[in-house]
């Protein structure tokens, strides 16, 4: 699916409304009512929401590391009177402080690769480590990525390659994703594609770059290169393709096959 340009009005909202992006993929989830959800790097909370909307009986624990992300989500979740069915935590994804077997299924839209900003690689294979041991046996872990190798568009691929080279914000390959799964004793069921069929113009993709040099060093401590260093590397292709924003996304199911007792603890022992 080949993406336009977004309006500069739609960009106000973009990442809030992703059009409709996340509902799509939480009503294609194995949802059974009366579950109990973990959403990783839960962010503001955008997708949690669209998870609480599907069903009343449902509950959901969102984590994140940044207090500015909790705040927000916790305004969004009240917004929406789902603060009795959504709760939010502080918790690194690499180090929950949560019993092993607690949740039903776990979520994560596009939280992977952040993880790999603030904990590098190690630390995404952590918390795939840590997922499975906070999930019940047989559940599932359904995780939203965009490996470099499945974008499509030119704008796909900048994406990708943007982020990373900017904060390390990095996303896998699905190889490597699969390795990981592997390794924390999950197996792959399912994949889907989506896509939102919008892109940046360059004077948003600007926009953007400027936000996450500017906001990355405060909020996480990652060190970030100058706009006009990104620009001399990005922009030409920029103004020629524009810039992707989510425009296409890969869900992966992956079941945990074995209990956590087989497989070595991911973090400090006596927070489990
Ligand atoms: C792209 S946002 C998530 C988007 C969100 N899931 C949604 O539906 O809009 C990525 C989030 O990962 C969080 N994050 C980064 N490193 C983390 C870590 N080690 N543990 C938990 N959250 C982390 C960031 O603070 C950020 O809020």
């Amino acid at each position: 699916m080949i993406e336009e340009y977004m309006s500069n009005s739609e960009y106000k909202t973009h990442f809030e409304k992703l059009r409709g992006l996340r509902s799509r993929i939480a009503r294609d989830l194995p949802i059974k009512p009366g579950i109990h959800i973990l959403d990783v790097a839960t962010g503001e909370g955008y997708f949690a929401i669209e998870v609480a909307r599907l069903d009343r009986s449902l509950k959901i624990t969102g984590i994140d590391i940044s207090q500015r992300a909790i705040r927000d989500a916790r305004k969004n979740i009240e917004k929406q009177n789902f603060q009795d069915r959504i709760e939010i935590v502080e918790m690194d994804a690499t180090k929950m402080r949560f019993q092993r077997e607690e949740f039903d299924m776990a979520i994560n839209f596009t939280g992977l690769e952040e993880i790999h900003m603030t904990r590098g690689n190690e630390g995404v294979q952590k918390t795939f480590l840590e997922v499975n041991r906070v999930l019940k046996p047989g559940t599932y872990f359904c995780f939203v990525v965009m490996p470099p190798e499945e974008m499509e568009t030119e704008a796909q691929k900048l994406e990708v390659a943007l982020f990373d080279y900017i904060c390390g914000a990095k996303y896998l390959s699905n190889k490597e994703y699969e390795a990981m799964i592997k390794k924390a004793k999950f197996k792959l069921i399912g994949k889907r594609s989506y896509y939102t069929g919008m892109k940046f113009t360059s004077q948003q993709a600007k926009c953007e770059i400027r936000y996450t040099i500017k906001t990355a060093p405060r909020i996480y401590g990652v060190k970030t290169p100058s706009f006009e260093e990104v620009w001399t590397k990005f922009g030409q292709d920029i103004e020629k393709n524009g810039l992707g924003c989510y425009s296409k996304v890969v869900l992966m199911l992956a079941q945990k096959l074995e209990m956590f007792s087989n497989i070595k603890r991911a973090t400090s022992p006596n927070t489990a």
